[in-house]
Formats: structure tokens, C-alpha cells, sequence
């Protein structure tokens, strides 16, 4: 009789349970013979029992692989094979384990562990896919230094490290630098590299090689020039230097996240480095930038120093996006970038936070680590990071990171060492500033004040409070450095901008000898990760978009400002306010501000972000209703700014040569914000003229963009796939502009449309996300009364399940909002998720995401 019980539930692993391997390994040597089919892994690993540790069970992982031999110091032996690995009795001193296996490349979909992505072989083993490559202690506490053989007839054939010997039919690398196994990578094919070179500050000349496939030769100079610029700014600011003969990129077309930072050898997605002007538009351009920084970064911050288990993930990923975002703001405009981090923070790890996948910066426990590199590990960590910075200062912000280099190096690290060396080299105490680390939620920040005028005195007090999240029902009060300044009525700046250290759960702060009641500008730079909640005049908010000095929070009023507006269109149906508009147009006129803020300020807030801060104020959201004030706002703000228009659209033509610099993007994106104002009024007339003269993606993505706006699109649709029908990743623009543009009653058929193209390809990460990315970020299409938008997405995530598991529990995360909704679209997500949670066989990743966000 068939067993009657449900499939067992995934078991979750607890930080508290950690304990080192009993073992520790010397050396790793590994010899691949590819096949697509059957690729054998010979690996040699000198193991020695761990003094440190006190279990001494001898336990590899491995996962879907086929046991051919194993030997201990030359003898044959036969482990027992359990779930997820093998077993053996180790001897109790140093010994040799060997072992042959057998793998399939060519059928591993989840690419994850060794696959092949058009013919080319290539590898992703963070978190946990090495396991999938051979038997081996998979945990990032296991540190050793690798050699690498790979035999087979590919013109390139790549690993770690430096290479040490090639011939015919093989190659050979040595990586000296202990690593843990999620940092080893291999690559093979028919690739081509632009070559170039970086002189170290100490003088030590370094190979640069960046690989892609014929053809692509011409996307690559933007990625090396990025990746010179991120050695340099790394040394110039950070002091580290570069610590191997060679350092190489490869592109690789299917690739589940934007790029890894394999010792010597970093793989990107194709998105994350390959870029024209043809092809690319200017955002492209900056991610581009800032994730080849990033992967540059974790050299240091990551693979030099690196997480003792991966309840430390955000050790290393919150500090390296800290220093990507650093250099960002380094090497193009810190307003801008402070800005667009803010937007981006706001619109997912918010977001996140605020739902049903809450949780924490350093969690206690996780079912599946795949499903925790999260918007919270990597955004609010850099938060986090930057926090400190502020608290202490640069100059002892450095003096922390040369102690934390000097103690750590080589050492596979936890978030309590990383704030133990701030406390060392600054004598802080930071125990209460660990709760960051360890509440989930957005803290909300509430402020009021009092003015005396007798004695010139003015008081803020603020109160602090998070609200509960999943398994986390209290809050302790935070450590809170709230970045303010004082503004005078004539617009002076009185008080410049100073950091109140909030520690208590409400708390006052004072200013004497103030001649008149100041206007506050708080929370000045985004200085902290919270939401704060003050009650303010339609008036204060258009002073301070007019007058605040705080670049950051000038453009925050103004979204204050344009919120408020929206807020009241669509609880109390109101006519956008003339005040707002009116604030806008003199905003726009201001050519002392530059063009890239300026193009940010003007930019609407998004219906999702919207739906977020009506249901924080109490008011159940209606997509439609949202997207129809959002329109009509739009029209509101064309017909009011429209003899501006023309003037300021011509200042914006760029007449030099496309360079993807912030001056020039800048001027670009101010521009083509006009042009969808300008739409409104004539149709699409300037629209067409731009989309035929247009020498740059950035420009020809931009009119296309108004045409759809339009409804005028047609020919230039059909035009733009036969021209790009064999580029991929221009294709991936075409499919996810159509879904972002469709009016909200037709983005499901559109969409629908869209899969039955002969170019969707479901087993392409990048293609999927063009479709259902922009699918799940059309609030109005996706949340169609109906019901249809929800069903379309369930049964896509069901369908993409088998093939690849950690995007279809990545993309679940388009229900994680369903709490705000109405009790019928509640009703109607309820029953995708249990449809999608009763499917056979459901992947471990998706199970663990669909029931935390069932259970809201
Ligand atoms: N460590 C990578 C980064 O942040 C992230 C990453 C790349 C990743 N590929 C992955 C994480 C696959 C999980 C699975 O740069
Ligand atoms: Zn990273």
C-alpha cells in the first residue's frame, strides 16, 4: 500500500547548531574529463583531522552524482551513500580520500553546479551547487588551495588561479589562495577575450581577460575599462591590492543571478557586462559598472576574508554592495546614486519587510540558502554598513577595515568578528547597534516638534517602534543616527547637518539661540533605513523640494510631495494640486540642479510603492484605482508643464558622441522624461522623430517607450525585433517593454501572446524575467480583478519549477504583497498558492517561499 502521509517537510538549520567540520583540508586536486553527457571528476583531497572541532564524523556532500570509486590513502573503500552525500570511517590521522565521478552537464537545467549554457561548460557553486561537481565538505568554513586539470578538445578551458601548465587537450590551474568550494569555478568553449593588463600600487603586473563568444567581441571595453577603475578605486580608498598573476571574466548567457566572484575567475550574466551604445541603454551601462565593482570587490570582502557559514551571507555581501555603492557615488554623481539606491531599497527591501518574507539581516534559521539572497542580506545590510560609517566617521571607518584586513585574512569570518573590530578600533560599544542585524522589519520613526519662542529653543522628539514580523512579534529600540539640519525661514541653512544619535524608544533633541522657528530637514542622506512619519503642511514640503541643501532630501519632499497628491487623488478623489505642480515646473526650470536629479525628481512614484503607502496609512489599495490617478496625474503634469517643454527638451540634446558618462545620461533621461510629458500633447509626433533618428539604444528604447504610451508602436515593434531577432539581450528589452506598457485589462493576454513567440525561452533566466518580472512590476495587469493575472503566473511557476527551482522561488515573490489586497484578490491568491503548493514533487526552494507567504 502506497504511504498515505505527506512528503516530508523540508527541515530547517539553526545558527545556533553550528559546529566546525571535523576535518581540515590541505590540498584539493580535481581533474575534470568533459563530456556533455558524462563528465568525470577525479578529485585527490588531503584531509587532517581538525584540532578545533570535536565531532569527527566523516561526512562529504554531494548531490546527483554517480559514484564510480573512492580510495582512502590508495585503498578502494565503500562509503555509505545517504541523502545528500556519503560517509566513511576516516582515520584519525592525516589522509588521502580519492574519488571518481560522473555528471551530466548537458541535463542540469537549474544551472547550478557544472552546466552547459550554448555549448559552453560552466559552472555556479555558491551557495551549495560544488556538491553537484563531487563529494566534498560544501561548507564555506572549509578553506584550501586548489589545483585543477581539465581535459577535453575546447579551444578555451578555464579555472582558478594562475595557469601552470596547458598541451594538447588539457589545461592546468593552481589557485594558491585557500577558498572555501563556493568560490571554485570552471569554464570551456569556443570564447574570445579582449586583453589588458593592470599595474598593482606595489608595481605587480596583472593579466586582465575578459571572455565572451564570437561575436561579442564588441561589447567588451566598457567591462574592462569598469574593472580597471575597480582595481584602482580599491586600492585608493580601501588600500588592497590585487593577489594573482590573472584575473579573467567570462559572459555566459544562462545564469541565474547578475554575476559570481570566483576567486581569479568571475562569471557574469551576459546583462551584467556586455554593453554597446547600440545595445545598451544607459542604466545598463551603470549596473554594469557597479557589478563587475562589486564582484571586483569581494576579492577582499569575501574570498580573502569569508563567511563562517552562511547565517554570515550578509558579512560579505551588505559590506561589498556598500562598497559598490561607494564607488558608484565615487565615480559618478553621489546625489544620484545616494537617490537611486534609495529608490531601489525602498522598492524591494521594504517591500520584503514588510511581508510575509521578513526576516532577518543575520537569520537564526534557513530551509533552503538559496531563497536568502535577498533584497535585506545584500541592501539593508549595505545599510547597515553604511550606518556604522556614519557613526564613526571615515577616518575610523578605515582604521576598522586595515584592523578587520590585518586580523582576518585567510579566515572564514561571522558578522560578531566584523563588529568586534569596529569595538577594537574604536572603543564603541555595539551591542545594541547588533539589532540591526538581528530584527526584521522597517523600524518607523515618528517625529513631532516644539518651538519656544520666548528662548529661541526648538525640540524634536522622536519615537521609534518596528512593527512584528514572521516568528519575531517584539522589537527592542534600535540605535538610530538620524542625519538633520535646521533651515531658516528665508531658506539659510542655521543649523548644519548634524547626527542624532537616537538610542531610546522616544527621545528629544534641542536646539538653542534659533531666531525663528526653523524648518527641519531629517534624516538628511537617507541616514537611516526607516520610514519617517511626520505630519507636515502641502507648503513645508514645496519649501523644502525649493530650499532644503541636502540634495538627498530636496528630492525626498518632492516625493513626499507628488505621494501626498496621488494619496489624495485616490481616497478622496481630488484634482492634483496646483501647489505640487507648480513646485514641479520650478524645479524642472532650475538649471543650477543637475539634469540627472533633476530627471529623478520628476519621476512618478511607482503604483507598487504607492499601493505600499496607502495600506501603511490604513487605506486598502486598489491597483486600477492607483493606476488610473497615476494617469491622470501624468496628463495633469504635460498640460501644465507644457510651455516648458520644447525649451528645456532642446537643452537636453546631446550633439557629442554617445559616451555612457553621467553627464550625458544625465541629459538623456531628463530628456525622455520631457518626451513621455510630451507625448501626452501631441500623440507621439516627437516620439516617431526620436525613435528614427535615434543613434543609441538609450534613446531608441525611450521613444519606443512613448510609442507603446501611445498605442503607436506597431511597426517600430516590428522593426526593432528584425533588426535585434539574434541579439539576446536587446530581445529581452522588446519582450519586457510590451508587458510594462500593456493598459492593465490586456497585460495578460499580452503577456500570454508574449510566451507563444518562438524567441520565449523558459529555460533562459533573462528571457523569463523579461516577461514575468515585467509582468509582476505591473501592479494594475498583474492584479486584475479577475483573477487571470495570478493564474498565469502560478501556472508559469509551476511549469518552470523542475527546470530551474531557484528562479521559480525568486519569482514567487510576486504574491509576497497579497496582504494589502482586498479580501476577493485575497481570496483568489489564496488558491494559487495551494495550487502551486500541491504540485507533485514542488522544488525545496519553491515550497520554503510559497508557504512563508502563504502563512501571512
Ligand atoms: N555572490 C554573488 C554576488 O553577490 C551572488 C550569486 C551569484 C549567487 N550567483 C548566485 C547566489 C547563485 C546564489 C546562487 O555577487
Ligand atoms: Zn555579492
Amino acid at each position: 500500500m502506497k504511504d498515505a502521509s505527506p512528503a516530508a517537510q523540508p527541515q530547517p538549520i539553526h545558527l545556533a547548531d553550528y559546529t566546525p567540520f571535523g576535518y581540515l583540508v590541505d590540498s584539493v586536486d580535481l581533474t575534470f574529463r568533459l563530456d556533455p553527457k558524462a563528465t568525470r571528476v577525479l578529485s585527490r583531497i588531503a584531509f587532517r583531522p581538525n584540532p578545533d572541532a570535536r565531532d569527527s564524523r566523516f561526512f562529504l556532500h554531494g548531490e546527483e552524482l554517480k559514484l564510480i570509486a573512492a580510495r582512502i590513502d590508495g585503498h578502494a573503500v565503500s562509503p555509505r551513500l545517504l541523502d545528500g552525500g556519503l560517509e566513511l570511517d576516516a582515520p584519525a590521522q592525516p589522509f588521502v580520500f580519492e574519488a571518481e565521478v560522473e555528471i551530466s552537464p548537458e541535463s542540469n537545467t537549474s544551472l547550478e553546479g557544472l552546466y552547459m549554457s550554448n555549448g559552453m561548460y560552466c559552472t555556479q557553486c555558491e551557495a551549495e551547487g560544488f556538491r553537484k561537481i563531487t563529494f566534498y565538505p560544501d561548507r564555506p568554513d572549509v578553506m584550501a588551495p586548489f589545483h585543477v586539470r581539465i581535459e577535453g578538445d575546447l579551444p578555451v578551458m578555464l579555472s582558478n588561479g594562475n595557469p601552470t601548465a596547458s598541451g594538447d587537450g588539457f589545461t592546468e590551474w593552481t589557485d594558491p589562495w585557500r577558498k572555501p568550494s563556493y568560490l571554485f569555478a570552471l569554464v570551456a568553449g569556443d570564447l574570445v577575450a579582449r586583453e589588458d593588463s593592470f599595474t598593482t600600487m606595489s608595481g605587480k603586473h596583472v593579466d586582465l581577460k575578459l571572455w565572451v563568444r564570437p561575436g561579442d567581441e564588441g561589447k567588451t571595453a566598457f567591462g574592462m575599462e569598469a574593472l580597471k577603475k575597480s582595481m584602482a578605486w580599491d586600492e585608493e580608498v580601501y588600500g588592497r591590492e590585487y593577489d594573482l598573476d590573472i584575473f579573467q571574466i567570462v559572459a555566459v548567457s544562462d545564469f541565474n543571478m547578475g554575476a559570481m566572484e570566483n576567486k581569479g575567475l568571475n562569471i557574469f550574466n551576459t546583462s551584467a557586462v556586455l554593453a554597446s551604445p547600440e545595445t545598451s541603454t544607459d542604466a545598463n551601462f551603470e549596473r554594469i559598472e557597479a557589478i563587475i565593482a562589486h564582484e571586483y570587490f569581494h576579492n577582499w570582502t569575501g574570498n580573502r576574508i569569508t563567511c563562517r557559514d552562511w547565517f554570515q551571507l550578509s558579512l560579505k555581501e551588505g559590506l561589498t554592495v556598500f562598497r559598490d555603492q561607494s564607488f558608484t557615488a565615487d565615480v559618478r554623481s553621489e546625489p544620484v546614486a545616494r537617490i537611486s539606491d534609495v529608490i531601489a531599497l525602498r522598492g524591494r527591501q521594504f517591500r520584503e519587510d514588510n511581508g510575509p518574507l521578513a526576516h532577518q539581516v543575520q537569520p537564526d534559521s534557513f530551509v533552503e540558502i538559496n531563497n536568502f539572497y535577498t533584497a535585506t542580506i545584500y541592501e539593508k545590510g549595505a545599510e547597515i554598513i553604511r550606518m556604522i560609517h556614519t557613526l564613526v566617521g571615515p577616518e575610523d571607518y578605515r582604521k576598522a577595515l586595515d584592523l578587520y584586513f590585518d586580523r582576518h585574512d585567510g579566515q572564514a569570518c561571522t558578522i560578531d568578528d566584523w563588529l568586534t573590530v569596529f569595538h577594537d578600533a574604536t572603543g564603541r560599544d555595539f551591542t545594541q547597534f547588533k539589532r540591526w542585524y538581528k530584527q526584521a522589519g522597517t523600524p518607523r520613526l515618528r517625529v513631532t516638534e516644539n518651538w519656544m519662542s520666548d528662548t529661541g529653543t526648538y525640540q524634536l522628539t522622536f519615537t521609534q517602534s518596528t512593527p512584528p514580523t514572521p516568528g519575531q512579534d517584539v522589537k527592542e529600540p534600535l540605535l538610530i543616527p538620524i542625519a538633520t539640519g535646521l533651515i531658516s525661514p528665508n531658506g539659510d541653512e542655521v543649523q548644519a547637518t548634524q547626527i542624532l544619535e537616537m538610542t531610546e524608544p522616544t527621545q528629544t533633541f534641542t536646539f538653542d539661540d534659533l531666531s525663528a522657528k526653523p524648518t527641519p530637514s531629517i534624516l538628511r542622506g537617507f541616514s537611516a533605513p526607516v520610514i519617517l512619519e511626520r505630519d507636515t503642511t502641502t507648503e513645508e514640503r514645496a519649501f523644502l523640494f525649493a530650499h532644503d541643501t541636502d540634495p538627498f532630501n530636496k528630492w525626498e519632499a518632492g516625493r513626499a510631495l507628488a505621494k501626498e497628491v496621488l494619496t489624495g487623488m485616490v481616497t478622496g478623489g481630488d484634482a492634483p494640486q496646483a501647489a505640487y505642480l507648480d513646485a514641479l515646473a520650478t524645479m524642472l526650470r532650475d538649471d543650477s540642479l543637475d539634469p540627472a536629479f533633476r530627471a529623478l525628481a520628476m519621476q512618478m512614484p511607482g503604483e507598487d510603492d504607492m499601493a505600499q503607502t496607502l495600506y501603511d496609512a490604513g487605506v486598502t489599495p486598489d491597483p486600477d484605482v492607483i493606476h488610473d490617478a497615476a494617469e491622470t496625474l501624468k496628463q495633469a503634469r504635460a498640460e501644465h508643464l507644457q510651455d516648458l517643454l520644447p525649451r528645456l527638451s532642446a537643452e537636453m540634446r546631446v550633439t557629442e558622441p554617445f559616451q555612457s558618462n553621467a553627464e550625458q545620461s544625465g541629459k538623456r533621461a531628463l530628456g525622455l522624461g520631457l518626451l513621455k510629458l510630451t507625448t501626452r500633447l501631441d500623440g507621439g509626433r516627437a516620439a516617431e522623430k526620436l525613435w528614427e533618428s535615434a543613434d543609441n539604444m538609450t534613446l531608441k528604447l525611450g521613444a519606443l517607450s512613448c510609442l507603446l504610451d501611445a498605442g503607436k508602436a506597431e511597426t517600430a515593434l516590428a522593426e526593432f525585433r528584425e533588426t535585434w531577432k539574434d541579439d539576446a539581450l536587446v530581445m529581452d528589452k522588446w519582450f519586457m517593454m510590451q508587458v510594462g506598457h500593456a493598459a492593465p485589462e490586456q497585460a495578460v493576454s499580452v503577456t500570454e501572446a508574449l510566451t507563444r513567440d518562438p524567441l520565449f525561452n523558459m529555460k533562459n533566466p533573462n528571457r523569463f524575467r523579461s516577461v514575468f518580472g515585467a509582468f509582476s512590476a505591473h501592479p494594475a495587469g498583474f492584479h486584475q480583478a479577475s483573477g487571470d493575472g495570478y493564474r498565469l503566473m502560478a501556472n508559469w511557476l509551476i511549469r518552470l519549477d523542475p527546470v530551474n527551482p531557484q528562479i521559480t522561488a525568486r519569482m514567487s515573490g510576486a504574491f509576497e504583497t497579497w496582504k494589502r489586497y482586498d479580501a476577493d484578490r485575497q481570496g483568489l491568491i489564496a488558491a494559487e498558492l495551494d495550487r502551486i503548493l500541491a504540485t507533485d514533487n514542488l522544488s525545496r526552494d519553491t515550497t520554503e517561499m510559497v508557504s512563508r507567504i502563504r502563512k501571512a
